[in-house]
């Protein structure tokens, strides 16, 4: 038998049910499910939310975890066990809205956490060297207006580079764009995006 894909499904739509971002994971989740030889384990960023990271947090990660007091510990291990489940999991799946032209401040609050110097990257005299090895990630990304492939989508390079940077350069996105132009073309861009997560999920 062979090893079930493990995935890792991150929400951060503030919307609730009636997030689009929401639906293009409840698809994939129902196709990868369907299509069977996966695991899901999924991560609600909003219900579940992370404060911001902050110097306290911070300076937890530098203190040896022998020398930390109790205060130190748990900070520290906001980080540890996200990290855990990171680790833990071959796909990332980030369900990502658009909100003022970027990612929500709740799922880069997320990778506030994971990317981490000496644990997912490292410095060097290169530049920035990524530690992750063997995984991959999708991103299902809804937007009001229309931007894959202009220079105002600045969310793909942002999600590019922060997976990049810990060694993840396998990132496929599915867009699902002009979802508050009308009902034509909401219904089109959700018909397109379903259609590609079905590709997506067939080469899981
Ligand atoms: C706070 C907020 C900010 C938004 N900013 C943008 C934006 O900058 N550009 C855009 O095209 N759509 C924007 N939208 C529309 C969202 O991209 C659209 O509602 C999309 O469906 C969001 O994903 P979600 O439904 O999964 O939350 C914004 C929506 C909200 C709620």
């Amino acid at each position: 038998m062979t090893t079930p894909t493990r995935v890792l499904l991150l929400n951060s739509s503030i919307l609730g049910d009636n997030g689009q971002s929401r639906g293009l994971a409840a698809h994939f989740r129902a196709q990868a499910e369907r299509r069977g030889g996966v695991t899901i384990t999924e991560r609600d960023l909003v219900s579940d939310a992370l404060p911001h990271l902050d110097g306290a947090e911070l300076g937890s990660w530098m203190i040896e975890p022998a020398e930390r007091d109790a205060a130190q510990r748990e900070l520290a291990a906001r980080s540890e066990t996200l990290l855990e489940e990171f680790f833990a999991h071959d796909v990332i799946v980030l369900a990502a809205p658009l909100y003022n032209l970027g990612i929500p401040s709740q799922l880069k609050a997320w990778f506030d956490r994971v990317l981490r110097a000496g644990r997912t990257f490292r410095y060097t005299e290169n530049g920035p060297q990524g530690l992750v090895e063997g995984k991959r990630a999708l991103v299902l990304a809804a937007r009001g207006g229309q931007y894959a492939g202009t220079p105002l989508d600045s969310q793909t390079p942002h999600l590019t580079h922060m997976l990049g940077l810990m060694g993840i350069g396998d990132v496929e996105f599915v867009y699902a764009e002009g979802l508050a132009m009308g009902d034509e073309a909401r219904e089109s861009a959700l018909g397109e995006a379903h259609q590609a997560i079905d590709a997506l999920v067939d080469r899981l």
